[in-house]
């Protein structure tokens, strides 16, 4: 059935067309108005690519990379994303089979349908990371990331840009509520069952006071790297390099946080710089083309991570649906390369990427 899709947009119009109201208005909906969840997209094609022609040769083009110090199979990664099994009965456990087929590495999010220790043993081998929500109750948190790294884990990534959910006015329409059932270990050890909740709710149990200095302790105590989720500021990146951190990724959480903030593909060129090569660099929010990969490669990023379109494929063909979106950007990107000029992501610089003139009649698509 995943043999007929051809891009990342057929995979999301088949999962919508399979997931009921509630679930489809919580995974693809965004805060307030949406102005930010839209313009995440669009603003990856107010770049346009500088290919450059017969200095290299690309006969043999390949998307590996590597990131903090270890071997990817392409610079994409699978972002954290609460709740799978609610998309499919796989679930996180097929999510993560799907990046271990494509040898790119899955973050695992803290609100998973499944606890690191099953993911490990249910899925084969594979690079993971896990996403790490801090509880008000500590040792909540650090059970989970004990767990995590004894699981093979290899980086804590603290998503930052929650100390509130954001106004998801799709939710409130529809009047989503997670299942009585729907088994979420995390949230199962904080409140003692697995009833009917809020999202909010769910959020409700971190801790929002959570600051610079409790990232520093959990980087200095961490086996592991640890990055930061969910910066949008020259500013901020600073502080967590210095803070210790070993990456950082720049996100707005997809567009599902604060509305109006600044897509990523706007803010991702002052945070490299700001970083200065101290630490990795990760963007995420509205990548749904090998295009779009290679302009934020271009603009100075490490790795990106891909959010909505592994979860519709997840959503449309399960393990398979979402392996088969992870290749078909790896080919998108493999293609985007060679017709750049680069024979690796590596080559890749911001010669090769410039402001889309204001004017075009493209600029807003
Ligand atoms: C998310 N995201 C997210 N982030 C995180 O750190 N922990 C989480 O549990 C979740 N959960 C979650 C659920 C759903 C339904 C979505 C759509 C997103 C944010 C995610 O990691 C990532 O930042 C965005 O999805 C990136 O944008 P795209 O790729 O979806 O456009
Ligand atoms: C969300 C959380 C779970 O965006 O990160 O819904």
């Amino acid at each position: 059935m995943s043999e007929g899709w051809i891009n990342v947009a057929d995979a999301e119009r088949l999962a919508a067309e399979k997931l009921d109201p509630g679930p489809l208005g919580y995974f693809a909906g965004g805060a307030g108005d949406e102005v930010t969840l839209r313009d995440n997209l669009v603003a990856w094609r107010r770049w346009r690519l500088r290919p450059r022609v017969l200095s290299t040769d690309v006969s043999a083009v390949t998307t590996a990379t590597e990131l903090l110090g270890a071997p990817l199979s392409m610079p994409i990664l699978v972002a954290p994303v609460a709740y799978q099994r609610l998309a499919h009965p796989e679930g996180e456990v097929g999510m993560a089979g799907a990046a271990a087929a494509a040898a790119t590495a899955m973050c695992l999010s803290t609100l998973a349908t499944a606890r690191p220790s099953e993911v490990a043993a249910s899925a084969p081998p594979g690079r993971r990371w896990f996403q790490l929500y801090c509880f008000e109750d500590e040792a909540i948190t650090t059970a989970l990331m004990d767990e995590a790294v004894d699981s093979g884990f290899e980086a804590i990534v603290v998503t930052v840009d929650l100390p509130r959910g954001g106004n998801r006015e799709r939710d409130a329409r529809t009047g989503f509520k997670l299942p009585d059932g729907l088994h979420i270990p995390s949230v199962r050890a904080a409140i003692g069952d697995d009833r009917e909740l809020l999202v909010e709710e769910t959020f409700t149990l971190m801790n929002p006071a959570l600051g610079w200095s409790d990232i520093e302790a959990l980087a200095a105590r961490s086996s592991v790297p640890v990055l930061v989720k969910g910066l949008l500021t020259a500013e901020d990146a600073v502080l967590a390099v210095e803070h210790g951190v070993a990456g950082v990724i720049v996100s707005n959480h997809g567009g599902r946080q604060l509305d109006c903030v600044e897509a990523t593909a706007d803010v991702l060129v002052e945070i490299v710089d700001a970083v200065d090569g101290r630490a990795a660099v990760l963007v995420d929010g509205g990548i749904r083309r090998g295009v779009d990969v290679a302009i934020a490669l271009a603009l100075g990023a490490d790795a990106v991570l891909v959010g909505r379109p592994a979860l519709w494929g997840l959503a449309a063909g399960g393990e398979a649906g979402a392996r088969r979106v992870l290749e078909l950007l790896q080919a998108e990107l493999e293609l985007g390369l060679a017709l750049c000029g680069c024979a690796s992501p590596a080559d890749l610089s911001r010669d090769h990427v410039r402001r889309a003139p204001a004017t075009s009649v493209y600029s807003d698509q």
